[in-house]
């Protein structure tokens, strides 16, 4: 039933889409030391304490990716899964500064994403759009840069946002990076409130101007910001399965998706990186189901949301 559902993917970060058999695969062809043999050794490494436990190894598992080959397999691998998922557009994050620093030339990390969503587009259908991803642990000067740096390929991209270390990187470091995008046309998105407090959420929207809140599990300890996202419908790209995983929420019975939901927020559910948490997107709405009684019709309009919040 789940997978029936037509469903948009609004918050997934590709490099958190890489396979464990694939990132051995890669690391092998590229000739990159990781710390793995073999799959159960990758899944043994893959057990959060928080947000920079995760952003450590993922970090470590992106070293793998050097050819256009590997981002194009990584995009396609991904999205062909998405397709089997129900999700029929597909808005994903990458973050180039990653790649930058790693020296893979940014036209090749672009270049293989899109060859990927070609070859999955003719297979499955499927429409993937890419938002590029600056980290807020690097300077704003650095997400400026990257945002110059893609210029070229402006036309495939739909819009920015802002990802990596919350804590200590509120998003009013990065409000002259969301006012060039904007002002260049393309919608922007902030992840707020995943491990840092309802006011980086209130930054992010009244501050940075954002279109989308990315997480925003913090609202809910906010009543004037609970009442200000269902009064705007601000899109809540939420990941339920992440979030337990971090150590975010202690269990989804009590993950604040339901209250806002019930509020009449505009939550859609996503998967984050699913290959690190062990859950794409619709493992995400079964464990809803499972976990946080939501029922058919309930997540039938989560799905529906999904649609609404998507930028098409
Ligand atoms: N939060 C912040 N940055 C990220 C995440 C996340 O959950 N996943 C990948 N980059
Ligand atoms: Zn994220």
């Amino acid at each position: 039933m789940i997978e029936e559902l037509d469903k948009a993917e609004l918050h997934v970060h590709l490099e958190g889409t890489l396979e464990a058999s694939e990132l051995l695969r890669m690391a092998r062809e590229n000739d990159v030391d990781v710390p793995y043999t073999n799959v159960e050794d990758v899944d043994a490494a893959y057990e959060f304490s928080s947000l920079q436990s995760f952003l450590d190894v993922f970090f470590q598992g992106c070293r793998v990716l050097r050819r256009r080959d590997d981002f194009a397999d990584l995009a396609t691998t991904y999205l062909r899964r998405a397709a089997a998922d129900g999700v029929t557009r597909a808005e994903v994050f990458f973050g180039p500064q990653t790649f930058l620093a790693n020296g893979v030339p940014l036209e090749d990390q672009l270049e293989g994403l899109f060859d990927g969503f070609a070859r999955a587009h003719e297979e499955t259908g499927i429409d993937a759009a890419l938002v590029a991803s600056a980290q807020r642990h690097r300077s704003e000067d650095d997400a400026l840069a990257m945002l110059e740096a893609v210029m070229p390929w402006a036309d495939r991209i739909v819009g920015f946002g802002l990802g990596s270390s919350e804590l200590g990187n509120p998003p009013s470091k990065f409000l002259r990076y969301f006012d060039a995008a904007r002002e260049r046309g393309f919608w922007t998105t902030c992840h707020a409130g995943e491990e840092g407090p309802a006011s980086y959420v209130w930054e992010a929207l009244d501050l940075c101007r954002v279109d989308r809140i990315d997480h925003g599990v913090a609202i809910a300890s906010d009543p004037t910001l609970v009442d200000r996202v269902v009064r705007d419908q601000v899109p809540l790209t939420m990941c339920p399965v992440s979030n337990l995983r971090l150590k975010v929420v202690p269990d989804l019975a009590s993950h604040p998706i339901r209250e806002l939901f019930d509020a009449g927020a505009l939550v859609t559910v996503n998967s984050d990186d699913p290959t690190y948490f062990g859950g794409h997107v619709a493992d995400n709405y079964r464990r809803l189901r499972d976990d946080a009684g939501f029922s058919e019709a309930e997540l039938t309009q989560l799905a529906r949301n999904s649609l609404t919040a998507s930028w098409t």
